[in-house]
């Protein structure tokens, strides 16, 4: 059958590991996806810098946005980043072009995801993102695919990585937040700025996309309210054990009476919950479905492998022919978190 060819713009960590997915599994996704999948153009700002991947075989492409409307290109992943500039540049021409978009830019889908799924509804082709959210755990399958039949209640989670690590080991080493951050940037999972992470910013681009497809809401991500973990002393952790309690950045989605309530804050989370247990750099969802029950999914949320997995299984969906409405219903049906006549919420 004939190959899905791909273009990938950005060589980072998420796009290098792309091609070693692609490399190591091939024939194993070749299987999967009824159809072999193959990386046709790159481009990416430096050209020079050695990935430790023979990047010889593949096209270079120097303009990024040349990359939308390739002759030889039938999707394109976008592993830039970024809410605006050359990521979203090339997420509306690849769209205009008639190409399928997969990306892992959270950012970006919180800020401009209802415009990107009406071009991408409009032009017939799939827009995926399952590493946006969570890196390596399939929660936008889970929600948008497994849960589909279910009204969700609330949807929430530890969605940032680099949070959950400073608070462990804030927890575990009785150390103060300005101590460990250096050491959780250190693990390579920080956003390009920080405070991303630090203020609650990337885990409310993520939840915002996660009630989208929870609740049929159109993604806004001023609809979220986002405080960060800046502020955590060493001292409020110790109380919160001393109570039965850890404090975990923890992102809520629930709806109510005037709208959806969308939120990012430091909780304290009882023992006794699972996600109490999740430590280090792990991220976990919590989805409560009206006839599924509870649903908990648990796993790494960002790094090379996890999220280069999470980009190659939204291609073998677009090599398979398995795409719908990327939101989960069509961007015309998606409706505001707020209700028109609530005022304040
Ligand atoms: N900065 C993010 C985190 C990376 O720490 O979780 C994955 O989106």
């Amino acid at each position: 059958a004939k190959a899905l060819r791909v273009a990938l713009a950005g060589l980072g960590t998420v796009g290098g590991g792309v091609i070693r997915v692609l490399d190591a599994n091939r024939d194993l996704i070749a299987r999967r996806a009824g159809r072999p999948i193959e990386v046709v153009a790159i481009s990416a700002r430096d050209r020079t810098r050695d990935r430790g991947i023979d990047l010889s075989r593949f096209e270079w492409v120097d303009d990024t946005s040349a990359l939308a409307a390739h002759p030889d290109v039938d999707v394109v992943a976008e592993l830039i980043g970024g809410s605006d500039g050359p990521a979203l540049t090339l997420a509306r021409a690849t769209l205009a072009a008639g190409r399928g978009f997969v990306t892992a830019n959270k950012a970006m889908l919180a800020h401009h995801g209802l415009e990107l799924a009406e071009a991408a509804e409009k032009a017939g082709c799939p827009l995926k993102f399952e590493a946006a959210v969570a890196g390596g755990i399939p929660v936008i399958k889970g929600l948008r695919e497994g849960a589909a039949a279910n009204e969700i209640g609330r949807v929430y989670g530890i969605l940032n990585g680099t949070c959950n690590f400073i608070l462990s080991k804030m927890e575990a080493e009785g150390r103060d937040f300005a101590e460990v951050l250096t050491e959780a940037q250190a693990l390579g999972f920080a956003e390009a700025d920080p405070t991303f992470d630090i203020d609650g910013i990337d885990a409310a681009h993520k939840l915002s996309i996660l009630a989208s497809i929870a609740f049929g809401t159109r993604p806004a991500f001023g609809d979220v309210a986002a405080q960060g973990i800046r502020h955590v002393l060493g001292a409020d952790i110790a109380e919160a054990a001393a109570l039965g309690h850890r404090v975990r950045l923890v992102g809520l989605a629930e709806s109510g009476p005037n709208g959806l309530f969308q939120r990012v804050h430091p909780h304290l989370v009882p023992f006794h919950h699972p996600l109490a247990h999740v430590t280090g750099s792990t991220n976990a969802v919590v989805a409560e479905g009206n006839f599924v029950g509870r649903l908990l999914f648990q796993g790494p949320g960002a790094g090379e492998g996890p999220t280069a997995s999470a980009v190659v299984a939204d291609l073998i969906d677009i090599a398979r022919g398995e795409f719908g409405p990327p939101f989960a219903m069509p961007a015309a049906v998606l409706t505001d978190a707020k209700p028109a006549d609530s005022g304040e919420r």
